[in-house]
């Protein structure tokens, strides 16, 4: 059921929606959604062969239209030519998905400072690069629009081994709440989802590679003991776009089964106690209140 699409036929009709990273992974599955809902579709990274695959892949497995377009969201001038492509094959934008990232784990004191400074260029400076070339056209135009930005739980917990992502996904998040105040008055809703382990070849590959997906096995940090479905992030993700959420402005909506509150409560540890302790535990915790 939960990897079943989930809005009716024509949800997204009419609408086009540019996604940053949508090559592959997660922003490949919400923009193969979005088609299917009706959706013209723009997908960019840096790597125009990685995205001329899968356009066609795309429209031949939707019947929708995409234009793939390369740009490294770092260059301001690379995203204000997405933005004059977009318009001159499609008319219009709805919504951009800010989805490009780059991370990699490793201690913090073995970064060099070019290797911080990469992963905040990509993730807060590219996704406000983005943001203010879209935003400045939508608010010059009058028009209405919606954007979209995919964070990380440690967005909001922080995590050690990750600090550029976090400093930068917080960054992120902080754009999120505060243009959603800011850009209400001009139609343009910000929203942002906190994905939780959703398997991807750029997530997993890079992040833990040979055994450590194996020892950092991540469905045993879900209370729900799975990791997501990519159609379930896509679910969430087109309504979000969609006019069916037109009251949903500045929400981060986590999706992780549960993994980040696992992680912070005070007692969660005693899910490793096995049933037959709990009523010797009952009995000493009983006798204790008398004493
Ligand atoms: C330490 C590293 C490194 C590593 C590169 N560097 N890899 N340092 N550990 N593993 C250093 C380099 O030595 C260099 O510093 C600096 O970083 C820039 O490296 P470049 O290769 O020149 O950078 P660039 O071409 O911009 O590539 C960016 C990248 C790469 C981040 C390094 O991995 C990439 O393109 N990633 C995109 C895809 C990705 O990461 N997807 C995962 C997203 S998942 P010096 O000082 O030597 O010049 C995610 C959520 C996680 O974000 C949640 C999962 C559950
Ligand atoms: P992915 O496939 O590696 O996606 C990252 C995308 O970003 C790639 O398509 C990459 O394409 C693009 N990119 C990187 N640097 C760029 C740049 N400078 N300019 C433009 N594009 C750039 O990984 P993913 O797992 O699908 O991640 C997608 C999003 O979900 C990211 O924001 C990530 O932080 C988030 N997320 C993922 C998980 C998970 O479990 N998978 C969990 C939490 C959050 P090019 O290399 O062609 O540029």
């Amino acid at each position: 059921m939960f990897n079943e699409p989930m809005l009716r036929d024509d949800a997204l009709k009419g609408k086009t929606i540019v996604i940053t990273g949508g090559g592959t992974g997660l922003g490949k599955a919400m923009g193969t959604y979005f088609l299917k809902l009706g959706a013209n579709l723009v997908i960019t990274s840096r790597k125009i062969e990685v995205l001329q695959k899968t356009a066609q892949e795309m429209e031949q497995d939707t019947g929708g239209k995409v234009l793939a377009l390369a740009c490294d969201v770092r260059e301001y001038d690379q995203v204000e030519n997405v933005l004059a492509e977009s318009l001159k094959t499609f008319g219009r934008v709805d919504s951009l998905l800010n989805n490009a990232a780059g991370n990699f784990i490793s201690p913090t004191e073995r970064l060099s400072a070019n290797a911080f400074s990469s992963i905040i260029d990509i993730v807060l400076k590219g996704s406000v690069n983005c943001t203010l070339a879209f935003g400045k056209h939508w608010i010059k135009e009058k028009q209405a629009a919606s954007i979209l930005n995919i964070v990380t739980t440690y967005a909001f917990t922080g995590s050690a081994y990750v600090v550029p992502s976090a400093c930068a996904k917080g960054g992120v998040l902080a754009m999120t709440r505060s243009l959603a105040v800011e850009w209400g008055k001009y139609g343009i809703r910000t929203n942002a989802i906190a994905p939780g382990p959703f398997p991807t070849k750029g997530a997993w590959e890079r992040l833990l590679p040979g055994e450590l997906a194996e020892k950092f096995d991540f469905k045993n940090r879900v209370p729900l003991k799975r990791v997501g479905d990519h159609q379930e992030l896509a679910n969430l993700a087109a309504f979000l776009v969609s006019d069916f959420s037109g009251y949903i402005n500045g929400e981060v909506i986590t999706i992780d089964g549960g993994e980040w509150l696992q992680g912070a409560g005070q007692f969660n540890g005693l899910e490793a106690v096995p049933n037959e302790m709990w009523d010797a535990f009952e009995q000493m915790t009983r006798s204790a209140k008398g004493s």
